[in-house]
């Protein structure tokens, strides 16, 4: 099992949209058993996979062992993809974290659903606090979404930052440009800078996943989109097995 964090420390760079277009990816294109675990109290990843959310609010209770994730846990209309919600109660969760006194709370939370999945995929907050750090320390991999601006770019400094403070060895950090749109002179100059990273262009399909509540590769397999999501995938497929034989 493996898992992969979608994180930075900044809003709105798309790290919703990537953690369920690549859980899709995981689940259809490599057929691995999936697990997309929001830790965002906003509750986006799950609205992303048509899941509506529910009166009952017990996301907090996973972190306390007060209940087995396996019960919050809900299948998706996509095969071997599920997703652990979040919901308002995990806005607390970096002070009940810090109350707990457990560094390794999430890491141990993953590794005991090892037994079910193939993959996790956190959708994070853009917070650094204790949380993003057991988040740093429970991944085997951090997948950093940067938009083409100079705030973003900085952003991404903050984030390896941030890793590197957190964690002896650190998990690889890969970042990805996202919503690059290539007729515009920052976003090709973004490019230029970082030719290996990467990219998700801007597009409508990608919008669409929030209309039709589906992943791009779901309803539209054939976009530029698509085919991004899936690259980026496929990368992130390498890297894992990189480290695996190290
Ligand atoms: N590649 C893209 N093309 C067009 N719109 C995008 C793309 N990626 C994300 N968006 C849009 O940008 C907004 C923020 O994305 P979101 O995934 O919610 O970011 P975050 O989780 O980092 O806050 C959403 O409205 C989303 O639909
Ligand atoms: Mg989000």
């Amino acid at each position: 099992m493996a898992v992969v964090a979608v994180y930075s420390v900044k809003g709105g760079v798309g790290k919703t949209t990537m953690s369920a277009n690549l859980a899709w990816c995981s689940a259809s294109i490599s057929k691995r058993r999936t697990l997309l675990w929001d830790l965002d109290a906003s509750g986006g990843a799950g609205f992303l996979l048509g899941i509506d959310a529910r009166k009952k609010k017990p996301a907090d209770s996973v972190f306390s062992l007060s209940r087995d994730p396996c019960k919050l846990i809900r299948k998706t209309a996509i095969d071997r993809l599920d997703l652990l919600p979040a919901d308002e109660t995990i806005r607390a969760l970096d002070s009940q974290l810090a109350s707990i006194g457990k560094k390794k709370r999430l890491a141990k939370l993953t590794a005991a659903l090892a037994k079910d999945y193939d993959r996790i995929i956190f959708d994070c907050s853009p917070v650094i606090n204790e949380l993003s750090a057991q988040v740093m320390r429970a991944a085997d991999l951090i997948i950093v979404p940067v938009p083409p601006s100079p705030l973003s770019a900085r952003a991404f400094d903050q984030v390896v930052a941030e890793v590197e403070a957190h964690t002896k060895v650190h998990p690889p950090i890969l970042p990805v440009l996202s919503m690059l749109d290539m007729r515009r002179t920052l976003h090709r100059a973004a490019r230029e800078t970082n030719p290996r990273w990467p990219a998700i262009p801007q597009s409508s399909a990608v919008e669409q996943c929030a209309v039709r509540q589906m992943p791009v590769g779901a309803f539209a397999p054939n976009a530029p989109a698509a085919t991004a999501f899936k690259k980026v995938w496929t990368a992130i497929e390498r890297k894992l097995a990189e480290k695996k034989k190290k």
